[in-house]
């Protein structure tokens, strides 16, 4: 009975993935301008820039650099998601380089997420300094490049995607990996509502 289940909701998320990867390659080829692939994005990071559920990550005026990467690296399968992955296997470098510079240029949006609490806030800048986040993630948690800006992002992408590098899913940055394979779940929930509230 379980394994029957699995296996049905592992065809219907497959059926699902399909039927995104053919709606995504019918619109990229051909002369689709940039601004028609960032359209397929849009269903899913918002087309205001304010993703569909808190576990999709904000792209609207992250650095070009690093959206070109993780592009990159979801392709090659380094970082795993299965939401992305139909969708990446349609972009060629040049779109990837063209969609880092498009998202890029975009302003960054207000999610209006609460401020961490002021205990949350002292255990997270506890955890931030042994992990010396600002050297690369800079003053206000800006990033640069390829480091990402994490300030303001989803919160529970945010959760998501740190529990990822410690578990190994995203496997994309051995380095950030190492770093969280020190911290603990309360330590990751603290940085994630500090950096959303941001
Ligand atoms: C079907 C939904 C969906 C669509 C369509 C989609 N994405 Fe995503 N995207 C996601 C999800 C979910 C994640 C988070 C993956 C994870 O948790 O590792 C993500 C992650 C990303 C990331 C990594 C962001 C970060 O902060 O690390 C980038 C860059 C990205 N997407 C760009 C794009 C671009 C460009 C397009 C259009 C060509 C696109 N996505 C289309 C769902 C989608
Ligand atoms: C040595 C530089 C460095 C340090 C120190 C560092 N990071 Fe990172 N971090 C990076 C880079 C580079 C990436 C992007 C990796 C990639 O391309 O996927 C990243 C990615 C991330 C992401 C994923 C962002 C996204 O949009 O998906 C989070 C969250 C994050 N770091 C949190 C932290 C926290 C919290 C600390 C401190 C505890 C920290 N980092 C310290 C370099 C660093």
């Amino acid at each position: 009975m379980r394994a029957g289940h699995l296996i049905g909701a592992l065809l219907a998320s497959l059926m699902l993935a399909g039927s995104i990867a053919t709606t995504a390659m019918a619109q990229t080829t051909g002369t689709e301008s940039i601004e028609d692939k960032a359209a397929i994005c849009g269903a899913c990071h918002g087309a205001d820039g304010i993703p569909a559920s808190k576990e999709i990550p904000i792209i609207w005026g992250q650095h070009a650099g690093y959206i070109f990467l993780n592009l990159r690296d979801i392709q090659t399968g380094t970082r795993k998601n299965e939401q992305m992955e139909p969708i990446v296997k349609m972009l060629s470098r040049g779109d990837m380089l063209a969609l880092g510079e498009y998202f890029a240029r975009k302003p960054w949006p207000d999610l209006g997420q609460p401020r961490a609490p002021a205990e949350v806030a002292t255990r997270a800048a506890v955890v931030a300094t042994s992990g010396q986040c600002t050297q690369c993630h800079l003053g206000g948690y800006l990033g640069d490049s390829t480091n990402p800006r994490l300030a303001g992002q989803n919160v529970e992408y945010l959760r998501k995607t740190m529990r990822d590098f410690r578990n190994g899913t995203r496997g994309n940055n051995p380095w950030m990996a190492a770093l969280l394979k020190t911290f603990s779940d309360g330590d990751i929930d603290a940085l994630a509502r500090y950096l959303a509230g941001l």
